[in-house]
């Protein structure tokens, strides 16, 4: 997992940012769709969720990292959607610090008021990153009450997309670091 960026430059950025403010953009989702937060594959998890597809046909995939049933990482990738970027992006910034319990509480539209707000063809977009993250919370809370099936996958090199991960990650974007 590292921090990614959309492969443009500052003049296309600007240019950028324009075209999507006029098409009525928040600030906050042209930001996180210029600079996702937390995009790509954790290799060490506690939940996961497969695969998630909304029904326009665009996918996620969500990770977290939990602590005393606190969130400590989340992560995530999903198809080139600015919706769906923006939602996994602030979802994971979300839910850093927050319970499970807290996490699940979070809906669709707490993710929309934070970004300011999608276009209405793109609401759905925030209800596929809620359904990548209480996949993930699900996966986690399994594995919780049966430990061993973890560390058995772990024992035996398992790894549900094979180190692929990173190959989902949008074309449009690369690794800052
Ligand atoms: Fe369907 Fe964004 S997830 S358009």
């Amino acid at each position: 997992m590292g921090t990614y960026r959309t492969k443009v430059d500052r003049t296309e950025e600007q240019g950028i940012r324009e075209l999507l403010t006029k098409d009525g953009y928040s600030e906050v989702v042209i930001e996180h769709w210029l600079n996702p937060r937390n995009l790509g594959e954790m290799k060490s998890y506690d939940g996961y969720s497969e695969k998630i597809t909304s029904s326009c046909g665009d996918s996620m995939w969500f990770w977290v990292k939990v602590k005393d049933n606190v969130i400590e990482n989340a992560t995530y990738v999903s198809d080139i959607c600015i919706g769906a970027v923006s939602s996994g992006s602030m979802l994971t910034e979300m839910i850093k610090g927050k319970t499970i319990t807290e996490a699940l509480w979070i809906s669709p539209n707490d993710i929309l008021r934070a970004l300011g707000g999608l276009p209405e063809n793109l609401v759905h977009c925030a209800a596929l990153a809620e359904m990548a993250l209480k996949a993930a919370i699900k996966d986690y809370n399994v594995y919780k009450a049966s430990p061993w099936k973890r560390l058995y996958q772990k024992k035996i090199g398992w790894n549900k997309l094979g180190g692929m991960a990173d190959f989902l990650i949008p074309k449009g974007f690369e690794k800052e670091c």
